[in-house]
């Protein structure tokens, strides 16, 4: 569960999404493309997975690279979901997911080749203590990398808090906060690259990582969930009470990736 701090739409979000098995970021798997390879993500590397939903990312790494991962989520249904999702994917041998807290991980020091974080840092109430931690956890040379949602535009006026209705995500800071904070835990040649999308090639790219069947699954299990849980139901409201201008979200949000390397030798497992 999302600890007592975090907003109320980010635990009931959260729950909605582990019981309807889907996870997402944005950018999708492109996104995940782009920072596996500013990760530096090869079939030698050990990779941590922050906050890894329903384990569609640290599936795809040991499929797509060979390479061992370690996933983690708050949420100790999300970790069931992964398990079902590795058993499926066929590699139950190369990935291991735990319940952990970002702010907290069970892990010693300079552990992993590369954390990689996608749209989790918003919800986190202590976002400068979880970067810490994915310091710590780094090999010196390894890498940190973060997908998180930006605005690129000043959204307009009802939108921002639409989606900290809906969604509960804590904030979304000045783009460039995001390479601030990780320059200040301590990585060094920080990137920042930001990108803009649209629905058509954010859907596109959402069903080559999450499969047509679950999306479907998903919409269709909605009525019935809204009918026996009162948190769905408040969900489905708050969702429909959309702002003027919110079909046009991707004008206004997109997303950076962020990626830093903790000093020392480089490690490059390409
Ligand atoms: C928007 S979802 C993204 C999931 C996944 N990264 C993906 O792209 O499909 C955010 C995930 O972060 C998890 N989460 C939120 N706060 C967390 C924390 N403090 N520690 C670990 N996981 C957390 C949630 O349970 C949820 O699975």
């Amino acid at each position: 569960m999302v600890p007592e701090e975090a907003p109320e739409a980010a635990k009931t979000y959260f729950d909605l999404q582990a019981g309807w098995g889907i996870t997402k970021h944005i950018g999708a798997l492109q996104a995940t493309q782009e920072l596996a390879a500013e990760c530096h993500v090869g079939i030698d590397s050990y990779v941590l997975v922050v906050g890894c939903g329903v384990g569609s990312t640290p599936c795809y790494l040991a499929k797509q690279h060979g390479c061992r991962v370690v996933g983690v989520d708050l949420s100790q249904r999300m970790v069931d979901r992964s398990n079902e999702r590795a058993k499926k994917k066929g590699v139950l041998d190369l990935v291991e997911f735990r319940q952990a807290d970002a702010q907290e991980l069970p892990f010693e020091d300079s552990l992993f080749d590369a954390v990689m974080c996608e749209s989790v840092n918003a919800f986190i109430p202590d976002q400068r203590k979880a970067a810490r931690e994915y310091v710590r956890v780094v090999k010196p040379g390894g890498y940190v990398g973060l997908n998180e949602c930006v605005w690129v535009e000043p959204p307009p006026p009802g939108m921002a808090d639409y989606m900290w209705r809906v969604m509960g995500a804590e904030f979304f800071p000045a783009h460039e906060g995001w390479k601030a904070l990780l320059e200040e835990c301590g990585l060094i040649e920080v990137i920042e690259k930001i990108h803009t999308t649209n629905a058509l090639r954010q859907w596109s790219s959402e069903v080559r990582q999450i499969e047509p069947r679950e999306i479907a699954s998903a919409y269709l299990s909605l009525p019935l969930q809204c009918i026996r849980n009162p948190a769905c139901r408040r969900f489905a409201r708050e969702t429909l009470r959309m702002p003027r201008g919110v079909f046009r979200v991707f004008k206004y949000f997109g997303y950076g990736l962020y990626v830093g390397r903790k000093s020392g030798k480089t490690v490059d497992a390409s």
